[in-house]
């Protein structure tokens, strides 16, 4: 017979709990002041006239222990968000990247995840040196000259548990806030649901030899709340819905709309999320966006019409909220 240990001991009181109580009880990260300052100086050195925009990407682990052996992991490997990044710096947009450490990167990201790795692009030159293969030359030369050519509008923040992510978000979208209608929230990150509050975890590696594990975990209380209603009250916010039954999407991504007061959910489902992906607004019906599977192979990135259709609406909300003041 084997026995059950029970990590952690969850006490009632932190089970419903609020955002604000989320950041006295959990430990900000390392990179929370550099983030700070350095998105103050980025904004700062930036074209008042352009649109920000802060894309959340990759997924975000949960520990187990404090010192942290196991984690809970968000599926994500951050195309979305790195393409939609790419996309929102060819419109013209300032770009806060905010990613989970060795998820996928603008300009890099057809080249760090690959089977063969980054060997696998090169080939001697035969004098000694090496070269890009023939065959990638054009769309690494590519890839290399937007790098270069956009590397100062954009910012890359990194962040590795839900933790990191929430105090990293919060202090970002604080510093967004004065810019009002011009910032773009593009909330594309896999944002952990449960976690285990850092007073609460196993100090050291959870030990095996007693038997199997059960783990309780508190729930996350959703930060679209705040970040909508008290830390970027004016900013045109974009959060994504992610599901894998057809028939939940529509009604979560309209009672996330309803719940929070924001502007738009893109709405995807697992298996098609590279194809397909609708946009739900409060009052219209779903606006479906799809690319045809040939184009899909040829290498076209559904961000492209993703992300040009959300900068449409962004322009459209930025003159509505001048018309009003
Ligand atoms: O990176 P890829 O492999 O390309 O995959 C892209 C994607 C499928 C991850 C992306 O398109 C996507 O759908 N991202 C959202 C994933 C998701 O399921 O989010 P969620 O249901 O956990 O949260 C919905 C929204 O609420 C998110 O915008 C999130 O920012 C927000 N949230 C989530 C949890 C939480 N505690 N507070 C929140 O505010």
């Amino acid at each position: 017979m084997s026995e059950t240990i029970e990590v952690p001991l969850v006490p009632v009181e932190l089970k419903a709990i609020d955002p604000d109580t989320y950041f006295d009880h959990n430990q900000p990260p390392k990179n929370l002041q550099w983030a700070h300052d350095k998105v103050i100086e980025f904004i700062t050195q930036q074209d008042s006239n352009r649109p920000i925009a802060l894309v959340t990407s990759g997924g975000t682990t949960v520990p187990l222990e404090n010192n942290t052996v196991r984690f809970v992991d968000n599926f994500s490997a951050g195309t979305r968000g790195s393409a939609s990044a790419e996309q929102l710096l060819a419109l013209g947009y300032v770009v806060i990247f905010l990613y989970r450490e060795n998820s996928l990167q603008p300009f890099n990201r057809h080249y760090s995840h690959n089977s063969q790795g980054m060997l696998g692009y090169l080939t001697p030159d035969g004098n000694g040196g090496v070269k890009v293969k023939d065959e990638y030359a054009i769309k690494v030369l590519n890839d290399l000259e937007l790098f270069e050519k956009y590397k100062g509008q954009l910012l890359q923040v990194t962040f590795t548990t839900l933790s990191d992510y929430l105090f990293l978000l919060r202090e970002i979208s604080l510093i967004l806030a004065p810019l009002g209608s011009r910032s773009m929230f593009y909330l594309a990150a896999a944002v952990s649901d449960f976690f285990i509050p850092s007073h609460n975890m196993a100090e050291h590696k959870i030990q095996s030899g007693t038997g199997d594990l059960t783990l309780r975990m508190n729930q996350v209380p959703k930060f679209l709340r705040p970040l909508v209603k008290n830390w970027a009250p004016e900013c045109f916010v974009v959060s994504f819905k992610l599901e894998t039954d057809p028939d939940l999407l529509a009604p979560k991504a309209k009672y996330a709309l309803e719940k929070y007061g924001h502007q738009i959910v893109v709405a995807n489902l697992l298996n098609t999320r590279k194809w397909q992906v609708w946009l739900i607004t409060k009052h219209h019906d779903p606006y479906l966006l799809q690319i045809p599977q040939q184009e899909l192979e040829n290498g076209r990135d559904i961000e492209q019409d993703l992300v040009a259709e959300l900068a449409r609406r962004h322009k459209q909300y930025i003159s509505s909220v001048s018309e009003t003041q």
